[in-house]
């Protein structure tokens, strides 16, 4: 019966050789395929106490959410069913799919609009670019050298790699690098570098630095030693050196943040530079990567910040492509110095070409969008856009300030700190980052000041409410952002 069914669908143009050799009689449908729709796993009913989706994410008293490991929510979840044999002549599962695609483009517009917490610029128009949608693009293996897969963006993509090369000054033929999928991704990988470069090698990172770091150590199975920070979030290099000391006979492979997640402090590279120098760690016995995941484009253009570029002894640069940037699907980019990626690079016959990336396959769209907005803005374009993030970052702070509400921001940052706001709802709506009593808000080119205007006064009326009978009063932030930028009753 299927042998009919599969001989009715072959295409009128075939030849009769052609039809013979697709109806083979030896071929046995049977074999490939019996029943394609899987059976539905039946629950035990075993969910370690948990008896439905509600208990996942629980609700404390205040609002807030807490995660509770080891389950999963469904609550949420798009079910994806199986077509009726008549959907073709209804068109009934097409409408349904058009409406839930319509509701969701709604939300996104509604979640765009309130988003504040997160470093993505979501201020772009790639509409050039909907005519590659088509397109399986995969970058995989080496992006200097050209796999068989042939639908792949490498030309995008080098060119793209030399923007950022000369930026953080090295020259053409003296760095190695790739777009990779996340700035997470770009840790991973200059820290396994680090590692092969000095496999006894110890992982120093400041507290503060991004939890990608710490995953690394852990991946890699190295040691890592946790550095304490200033108030700002800045590595203690008092710290850092007593530690080298301790070490002296091992390399140090060193993560240094060009803006910290939480409050955009970034390490003073510089001082890094000089501690370790000072401690007898001569260039050939340490590594350096540069975790500028948030920072990494902006930095550049602050006048008083400390340089990052490749004439300084550092290994490798990592930033994220989809924050500053504002490249609409997750990506980053890897620029390292040439001599250290033969460490970590082999040949791979399959592919024609090398490994030397964490992952296989690479989003080959990623290049070309990171090429079209480069091409757009160019260097003054980014320098126009950060000034601006600066100024509205200020303004931010000012206002918070005025409004008597506890606040930092490091000089060299869009990243503005304040007190955590008592009101969960207030903060999903406005999707804040929080960790303990503070919250931040990241000021990318796509705030305006219309935009902080609205968050700044519903703020203040929630605030409002949220202490009007005296029960509680605003925390105290002095341990985290130091007393005299905290407003709780004792400081102020
Ligand atoms: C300092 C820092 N490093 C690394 C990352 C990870 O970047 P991604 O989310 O692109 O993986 C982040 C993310 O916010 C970050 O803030």
């Amino acid at each position: 019966m299927a042998r009919v069914v599969e001989s009715r669908a072959l295409s009128k143009n075939l030849s009769e050789d052609e039809r013979d050799i697709l109806n083979r009689k030896d071929l046995d449908p049977t074999a490939v395929v019996f029943e394609a729709v899987p059976p539905v796993v039946a629950s035990t009913g075993d969910l370690n106490g948990v008896h439905d989706d509600h208990d996942v994410v629980e609700k404390k008293s205040n609002g807030e959410r807490e995660i509770v490991l080891g389950r999963n929510m469904h609550t949420a979840c798009l079910d994806i069913t199986e077509p009726e044999a008549n959907d073709d002549l209804t068109g009934d599962k097409e409408a349904y799919m058009a409406a839930v695609l319509a509701r969701y483009r709604q939300t996104l517009i509604e979640r765009t609009r309130h988003h504040l917490g997160y470093p993505y610029n979501l201020d772009f128009d790639y509409g050039a670019l909907s005519q590659l949608q088509h397109f399986s693009i995969n970058n995989l293996g080496d992006p200097f050298i050209e796999s068989n897969y042939g639908v792949h963006s490498r030309q995008f993509e080098v060119g793209v790699l030399d923007w950022f090369a000369r930026l953080w000054e090295l020259e053409k033929h003296q760095y190695w690098g790739y777009i990779t999928n996340c700035g997470t991704e770009g840790n991973l990988h200059g820290i396994l570098v680090g590692r092969e470069v000095f496999p006894d090698g110890i992982l120093y990172a400041s507290k503060e630095s991004h939890y990608s770091v710490f995953k690394a150590a852990r991946m890699y199975r190295m040691e890592c030693i946790k550095v304490e920070t200033l108030v700002s979030g800045e590595i203690d290099c008092a710290d850092f050196r007593v530690n080298l000391l301790n070490n002296k006979d091992r390399a140090a492979i060193i993560n240094v943040n060009i803006g910290t997640t939480v409050k955009g402090a970034v390490d003073d590279l510089d001082l890094v530079i000089q501690t370790l120098e000072e401690c007898g760690f001569s260039h050939d016995r340490f590594y350096i990567h540069c975790d500028g995941a948030l920072f990494g484009l902006m930095i550049p253009f602050v006048k008083l910040a400390p340089k990052v570029t490749f004439k300084k002894p550092i290994g490798s640069v990592s930033v994220s492509g989809h924050k500053f940037v504002g490249c609409p699907m997750p990506c980053g980019v890897q620029i390292m110095r040439i001599e250290h990626i033969h460490a970590l690079s082999r040949n791979v016959e399959y592919l024609a070409s090398r490994d030397a990336t964490i992952m296989g396959s690479r989003n080959g769209h990623a290049p070309i969008f990171l090429w079209y907005t480069l091409n757009r803005k160019g260097y003054r374009g980014f320098q126009k856009e950060v000034q601006k993030c600066l100024r509205n970052a200020y303004y931010l702070k000012d206002r918070l300030r005025d409004a008597g509400i506890s606040a930092m921001l490091n000089e060299l940052s869009s990243t503005v700190v304040f007190e955590r706001p008592a009101d969960e709802e207030f903060v999903r709506r406005w999707q804040l980052a929080c960790q303990g009593n503070i919250a931040h808000v990241v000021v990318m080119p796509n705030v305006t000041v219309e935009k902080l205007n609205t968050f700044l006064d519903e703020l203040v009326r929630v605030r409002s409410v949220s202490f009007q009978d005296g029960k509680c009063q605003p925390p105290c932030v002095a341990s985290e952002i130091g007393t005299s930028n905290c407003a709780c009753p004792l400081h102020n």
